[in-house]
């Protein structure tokens, strides 16, 4: 069981790497939106100031790598290089599904790793929702999380990936339940995510209405699960079947729209965010941090280390720029500013 879950993994980082599985007709949607360029900005680029707070530690900048790797050696060695890079641009790390370490607990180093290698940053650990409907041992699972140092836990909710794997569990029955309970008993915080389908405004004001306070929204329009499993599916009608799905889910622009109209919920976009651009554009749109995952496999596959910390100086660097000229010194004046960005017709 351990050994399929990780050659899984395996394939996974190995089909990010080498294939495009984006989506190619659904767009994230940040091209409807536009910066309204101020030429009397009345700052200096010096001033601006994007550090913020998340989990009771300080952000240089409102990012988040989203959960990618663990359970297996190139996941272990996935996270050490995603941990130090992150830790030295000050963002927020999540790391992959500690299911593997549920089963085997042997595996805990491929995530003890990151906090090893990340002591100043934020560090969420992840987990299915399908594992907390079939029940974990709540002791097991607060001493892997101690194990990791995780100052939250991330619970993924993917149906259509479930659907679609091979091996998947698409039982979802009493998964609310099971995260309302979660909720109630762990003492870290709680962030419910999709990986890259979208979630919609009713399921978001349903998680809220739980008790749910941050939420990723992990939109269409990057990653394509549908794709990326269709690649891994032996059999020629269940690969068609996959087919079928290659373009489904929730952009995430629209995601967030809905998102922050529930007042008081705090936000994580992500979900085809792959430049200073789309990220800085999430922020203005309302988002408490913006996050990508597929972007940084890439990196590191073409460039290691060197890669993935050009690209975060990158979006910190688009971002102070995007302030600098809409006339923003810090990210309280620059979240949900409609003066500063409008709608495309
Ligand atoms: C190789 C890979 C592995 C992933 N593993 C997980 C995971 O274990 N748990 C999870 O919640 N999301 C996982 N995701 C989903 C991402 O966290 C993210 O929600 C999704 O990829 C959309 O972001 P993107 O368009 O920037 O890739 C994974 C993504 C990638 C690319």
């Amino acid at each position: 069981m351990i050994h399929k879950i990780t050659e899984r993994k395996k394939d996974h980082l190995r089909i990010i790497c080498d294939e495009d599985v984006r989506y190619q007709q659904i767009s994230a949607g940040f091209e409807q939106f536009s910066f309204i360029h101020n030429a009397l900005p009345e700052i200096n680029l010096s001033e601006v100031d994007t550090t913020s707070e998340f989990l009771g530690r300080r952000l240089k900048m409102p990012f988040i790598i989203c959960p990618i790797g663990g359970g297996e050696s190139d996941g272990k060695n996935l996270n050490r290089a995603l941990a130090q890079a992150a830790n030295s641009a000050g963002i927020a790390l999540a790391i992959g599904s500690i299911r593997p370490a549920l089963i085997d607990k042997s595996v805990i180093t491929t995530y003890a790793v990151a906090r090893e290698n990340a002591p100043d940053i934020p560090l969420i650990a992840n987990i299915g929702a399908v594992q907390l409907s079939e029940g974990i041992d709540r002791k097991i699972l607060k001493s892997i999380l101690d194990d990791i140092g995780a100052d939250a836990l991330a619970v993924h909710l993917n149906p259509l990936q479930e659907a679609l794997q091979p091996e998947g569990d698409p039982s979802f029955r009493n998964v609310s339940k099971a995260i309302e309970i979660l909720k109630d008993t762990l003492p870290i915080p709680i962030i419910v995510k999709e990986v890259g389908f979208g979630l919609a405004g009713g399921v978001i004001r349903r998680l809220f209405k739980m008790g749910i306070e941050w939420i990723d929204i992990a939109g269409a329009g990057g990653t394509s699960w549908s794709r990326i499993e269709a690649k891994r599916i032996a059999e020629p009608y269940k690969k068609r079947l996959a087919n079928e799905f290659f373009e489904w889910g929730i952009p995430t622009v629209s995601a967030l729209l809905d998102a922050v109209k529930v007042g008081g919920l705090k936000i994580i976009a992500s979900g085809g965010i792959d430049n200073g651009l789309k990220f800085a554009k999430a922020i203005a749109l309302g988002a408490a941090l913006a996050g990508g995952a597929a972007q940084f496999v890439r990196d590191w596959c073409l460039q290691g280390a060197q890669g993935l910390s050009e690209t975060l100086r990158l979006y910190n660097d688009t971002l102070r720029h995007v302030m600098f000229c809409t006339g923003c010194k810090n990210l309280k004046t620059f979240r949900s500013n409609s003066e500063i960005i409008k709608r495309l017709t």
